[in-house]
Order: structure tokens, then sequence, then C-alpha cells
């Protein structure tokens, strides 16, 4: 039998991370931090000088960039030559170039590869932008995360307090965040947007537990038990 898997995809700051970490432990479903590959091939693309912007040669560069990925403690890690990113994925440089290099269709391609071939370390819970609608199409359990742009800056900016990242001010965490909901809702290939059967979960007023106990109740009956 293959491995199940859990979607839930979403907007920056719409809940996914805290949620899908919350039902993998619960569930005994490995998480996968899908955003995190397409961050580490932009991290990996930018120490190597890459134009991220430069669509052909942002292609070539992640049709020779291998990642290791195995599971650890609930969940998959990622590295590259052994090194594992940590926040150096999280900056305010990465989070400006991962939407251009995550438009990129062969960059597409290697990630939902690498996510499909995941299933051979057990059950996942994945989250990200496509996850449903396009990466596991045939799973019975996929939701959609949102909730009003004012609250998923909210967060977002509390994430980044309470990692140390260098400050920026709300705003400018806004901005950011609603620069990335556009250019990820509006490319050509696996825009976000809510999957055909997906249920969509608005969490702007929903403490996180509720909106776990949510996801839970909506899975097939046989998956709710750990
Ligand atoms: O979830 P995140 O903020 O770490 O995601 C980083 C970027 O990666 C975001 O701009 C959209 C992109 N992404 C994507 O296109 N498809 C996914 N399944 C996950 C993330």
């Amino acid at each position: 039998m293959t491995n199940r898997v859990i979607a839930i995809d979403g907007p920056s700051g719409s809940g996914k991370s805290t949620v899908s970490r919350a039902i993998g432990q619960k569930l005994g479903f490995l998480h996968v931090d899908s955003g995190a590959l397409y961050r580490i091939v932009t991290w990996q693309g930018l120490l190597h000088g890459v134009d991220p912007n430069d669509a052909a040669a942002v292609a070539a560069f992640a049709g020779r960039l291998a990642v290791e990925m195995t599971a650890v403690d609930g969940a998959v890690r990622f590295s590259v030559g052994g090194v594992e990113p940590g926040d150096a994925i999280r900056t305010a440089e990465i989070n400006a170039a991962v939407s251009p290099v995550s438009k990129v269709p062969e960059v597409r391609a290697k990630v939902t590869a690498w996510l499909r071939d995941l299933r051979r370390l057990g059950d996942l819970v994945v989250e990200g932008r496509d996850i449903g609608s396009v990466v596991f199409p045939d799973s019975p359990a996929r939701f959609y995360l949102d909730a009003a742009p004012e609250e998923r800056a909210r967060r977002r900016h509390l994430e980044e307090q309470a990692k140390g990242l260098p400050k920026q001010d709300r705003e400018a965490v806004m901005a950011s965040l609603l620069n990335r909901d556009r250019i990820d809702s509006s490319r050509a290939v696996a825009p976000l947007k809510v999957a055909e059967g997906a249920l969509v979960i608005d969490s702007t007023r929903m403490p996180i537990e509720e909106v776990v106990a949510t996801v839970i109740s909506h899975l097939p009956e046989e998956w709710r038990e750990p």
C-alpha cells in the first residue's frame, strides 16, 4: 500500500506550519515543509551566483542540485552537502527571491518529484501551495487554510521576532507577504488556489487547536487514530 498523505495548502501566515506539525505529531505522520525546498533551491542558487530572475539559469541550476532528505523526530529534514540551512532560508533576501524562483517550471517539476518520492519514508503531512492541487491531487485529505492578510502579517511578524531575525516592522512584513501572495497566485504553473474538493478553513479567529481538530475530523475515519 502506498503511504498516506495529508495536504495542507494556503498563503503565508495562514497557520499551515503550526497546524501541520501538530497533526503530524498527533497522528504519527511525517511533517514535510515543501516551501523549505523552494527556499533551499533559492538559497543555493544565490550562494552560487545565480540571478533569481533569470529563469533559464535557475532551471539549469535546479537540475543539478542534490538535496538530502531524512526523517528525524517526526519530520523530514533537508540538507545540501551535509549542511542543514536552518534560518539561512528565512532571511528577507530569500523571502524576496523565492517567489520568482518557484515560478520556474523546471524548479516546480523537480520539487514535485522530490515530494512524491518522500512517500517512501512513511505517511506524510505536507504543507505548501499546490500540494492538494498538483503534487498529491488523489489524496482524500486535502485542506486549504486561509486568514485575513492583517492577521497573517501579525503572525509572521511575531514568528520573525521569536526567531530573532533582523527587525522588520509590521508594514514591511505585510508588504513582503502580500507581494509573495500576488506572485504565487498569479504564476502560470501551479498557482496558489483552492484545489477542487479541498476543505477551506478560515483560521482568522480560530485558535490553533480548533483548526487541528477540524482537519482531523475531516480525515478518512481510519486515519484519525495514531
Ligand atoms: O511557505 P513558504 O513561505 O516557506 O514558501 C516559500 C515560497 O515557496 C512561497 O513564495 C511559495 C513557494 N511555494 C510554492 O510555490 N509551492 C509550494 N508547494 C510551497 C511553497
